[in-house]
């Protein structure tokens, strides 16, 4: 099959070949997806994860890439729930081999059946930002109707996702971002918006929750605007901040296949978007990934047509 392979962790994108390796066999509990779409988030080339097993074995080259639509075309020993030709879609195992491929063996588990009436590519656009802002607001924020979030990259791909979540599950959203943003960010659904380059996040009074991509310098005093009792939830790794009175989380998304139900029903009944950038072929997605204008939003590859 082909495959987009990976080899210095030190290069990032720029180290990607398109390569032909053997196609994947399904272990026990997992299928084979034949892949539609598939995309990789941010940093993932530079994650442990990339480079080694859950054992710590090199696993040079690997395939990245870890969100997936496809179709189902075997099943390993023993799997249960899912059946060969099925539409799905899901985020994989950070340790194995990756979506930019043809084909790659997943957990069932790790699976949600992607309707038939949505494309693969909002499918595998959905997965990622989908899940990481669901476990953000909701499992780790206990973000309630009535609240107020503030969302920093709410023209983001993950904050645009945050946004329109929040303001869906009833609360007030402050996005923030740099200048430019401001109008995606408030077409994707803040109620306002704060231009961190020109604003002052103290302005905004006091929040119960924040919802933090950045870290650093913004997430400390992110932490000041916090209520008592409220939360700093971070994907942007370990933090010091802390808000008084309050807690800070940070967290790496997990596969939630019941996550992905709920918010793909979204998507069929209009209340939500995914924040799609651009589409490539397998072919292209090397230079793609390359490419000094790629526009905002997530870019994913088409692997079949
Ligand atoms: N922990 C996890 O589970 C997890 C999951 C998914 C993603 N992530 C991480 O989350 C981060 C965000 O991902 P994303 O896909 O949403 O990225 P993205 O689409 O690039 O969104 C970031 C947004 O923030 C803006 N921004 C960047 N730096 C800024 C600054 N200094 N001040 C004001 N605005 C700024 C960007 O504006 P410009 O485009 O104009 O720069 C953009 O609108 C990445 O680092 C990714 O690796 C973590």
């Amino acid at each position: 099959m082909k495959a987009i392979i990976v080899t210095d962790q030190t290069a990032g994108v720029a180290g990607m070949k398109l390569v032909e390796r053997p196609e994947p066999e399904a272990a026990i509990n997992d299928v084979v997806v034949q892949v539609h779409a598939s995309s990789i988030t941010g940093d993932e080339i530079t994650w442990p994860s990339t480079w080694t097993d859950r054992s710590g074995r090199d696993r040079n080259p690997s395939i990245p890439g870890h969100e997936v639509a496809g179709v189902v075309t075997a099943l390993g020993y023993g799997t249960t729930g899912l059946f060969v030709g099925q539409r799905v879609f899901g985020l994989t195992d950070w340790y194995r081999d990756g979506t930019l491929a043809e084909y790659v063996a997943v957990e069932a588990r790790n699976l949600s059946p992607l309707p038939a009436d949505v494309d693969f590519s909002v499918g595998a656009a959905l997965v990622m930002p989908g899940l990481t802002a669901w476990q953000g607001l909701f499992d780790h924020g206990r973000l309630q109707a009535g609240q107020t979030v503030l969302v920093h990259g709410a023209a983001g791909i993950v904050g645009s996702m945050a946004s329109q979540l929040a303001r869906a599950a009833g609360a007030y959203v402050i996005g923030t971002g740099r200048a430019g943003g401001r109008q995606t960010a408030l077409d994707f659904g803040a109620h306002e918006y704060i231009d961190l380059e020109n604003e002052k996040l103290q302005d905004i009074g006091k929040v119960d929750l924040v919802f933090d991509i950045f870290g650093g310098d913004i997430a400390m005093q992110s932490a000041s605007v916090i209520r008592s009792g409220g939360r700093l939830v971070t994907i942007a790794g370990p933090t010091e901040a802390q808000p008084v009175n309050g807690s800070a989380i940070d967290f790496v998304v997990e596969a939630n296949p019941g996550q992905l139900t709920e918010i793909v029903q979204r998507v069929r009944e209009g209340l939500l978007r995914a924040s799609i950038g651009n589409i490539a072929s397998l072919n292209d997605a090397v230079a793609t990934y390359n490419s000094s204008n790629r526009p905002n939003g997530k870019t994913i590859i088409r692997v079949r047509p």
